[in-house]
């Protein structure tokens, strides 16, 4: 949806492929940190308007690790950005507002969605609604169809190229109407890891490190409660304001990465090339600086210069490595291992320790935390 708006604003014409309907859609409760440049491609594609009124700045990093001080890290004052909680399924609204607004055509429901003749200079998806066989004929096709859709797969698979790391736990996640901790919080702890986060002054989520078998009903509120309350340092746990969960999911954590992101006329964007642990909040972030380079290459495209189109999966790569190493080492730093070895827990003590007595260490965390620039 925001490459559509992006490429509606610059006068390209396109059309949007929706396999799920739009109340499933605005039904989902995805991710919620923005990095600045995020916010920025947003304000600058005339997005940002109930973003600034209800999105809570945020103005620090921090880590609660073996029950000691906070290490909180202040992101304007060691990288001078700031970042953004607001939630995706807010931006999913915005977009959707705009698309009416600019008249874009969308496809609801879409079934047994075919992409065609890729490698040609007039590829088509064809797909059903509601029985009725439709069929678009493009220039290009971009693949934004999350990680299980049917763009990454139409590249033969002889020519991709897959990375995958699977992480042995998994995060239960819930979602209350309570008021939320005032500072976006991860914890490190021997029970295992926590974060505590927000969407607004009346909407709080919390996520605990679970065993990787674990399902929902495993975990009634009073359970995740406790164990949240468990590995949060004194003080915040005294500040919790506990309330019934008006939403719970278990989530499996996972690295992946399809190279390239582009065959012939198709060119994939956000999950469906890549994921990353929710550990850095880098997955959102990520789908919107594909986005950004995809539109600024297809812009660049009709205004006569094909390059960007050739050197985009290139380009956006470098980035998402950037995102996907990140996500990687902060999850490994703030999750309890299955057999983690005494050497591990040491190592990892001592990272944290650095982290919380080093300026430089600080800084390294920031950059890549607030996001590392995009490329021109
Ligand atoms: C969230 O608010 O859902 C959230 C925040 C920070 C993360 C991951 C998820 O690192």
């Amino acid at each position: 949806m925001l490459l559509s708006h992006l490429l509606t604003r610059a006068g390209i014409e396109n059309i949007v492929i929706e396999r799920q309907s739009k109340a499933h859609v605005l039904d989902r409760i995805r991710a919620g940190v923005l990095e600045w440049g995020t916010v920025e491609t947003l304000r600058d594609a005339g997005l940002g308007d109930r973003m600034d009124a209800e999105g809570k700045v945020h103005e620090t990093i921090n880590i609660a690790w073996r029950g000691r001080e906070l290490l909180s890290i202040d992101t304007a004052d060691v990288v001078g950005k700031l970042m953004m909680a607001y939630g995706q399924t807010r931006i999913q609204e915005d977009l959707f507002d705009a698309a009416e607004a600019l008249g874009t055509t969308v496809f609801f429901d879409a079934q047994d969605v075919v992409l065609g003749d890729l490698t040609s200079d007039a590829p088509n998806v064809t797909f059903d609604i509601d029985g009725e066989s439709c069929r678009i004929d493009a220039d290009f096709v971009a693949g934004c169809d999350g990680f299980h859709g049917v763009s990454r797969v139409a590249i033969p698979e002889q020519l991709r190229t897959e990375y995958e790391k699977v992480y042995p736990f998994g995060w239960v996640g819930i979602m209350s109407e309570t008021p939320p901790l005032p500072i976006l919080l991860y914890a490190n702890h021997e029970r295992g890891f926590a974060l505590c986060s927000m969407r607004n002054p009346m909407l709080s989520r919390y996520y605990v490190q679970c065993p990787i078998d674990d399902q929902v009903e495993d975990w009634n509120d009073d359970r995740f409660w406790s164990e949240l309350i468990a590995r949060l340092p004194p003080v915040q746990a005294a500040q919790l304001v506990t309330g019934p969960s008006i939403e719970k999911s278990i989530a499996p954590l996972r690295s992946f990465v399809s190279e390239p992101m582009s065959y012939g006329r198709l060119f994939l964007a956000g999950d469906a090339a890549h994921i990353v642990p929710p550990t850095g909040a880098k997955g959102l972030n990520l789908a919107v600086s594909d986005v950004r380079y995809l539109s600024q290459a297809i812009v660049a495209h009709y205004a006569g210069d094909p390059s960007g189109l050739s050197d985009y999966s290139a380009k956006a790569l470098r980035r998402v490595w950037g995102a996907v190493r990140f996500s990687w080492w902060l999850t490994s730093l703030l999750h309890r291992f299955p057999h983690q070895s005494a050497f591990d827990q040491r190592a990892q003590e001592q990272e944290l320790f650095y982290l919380s007595s080093s300026r430089a260490a600080q800084t390294a965390l920031a950059e890549q935390y607030v996001g590392l620039p995009f490329e021109s």
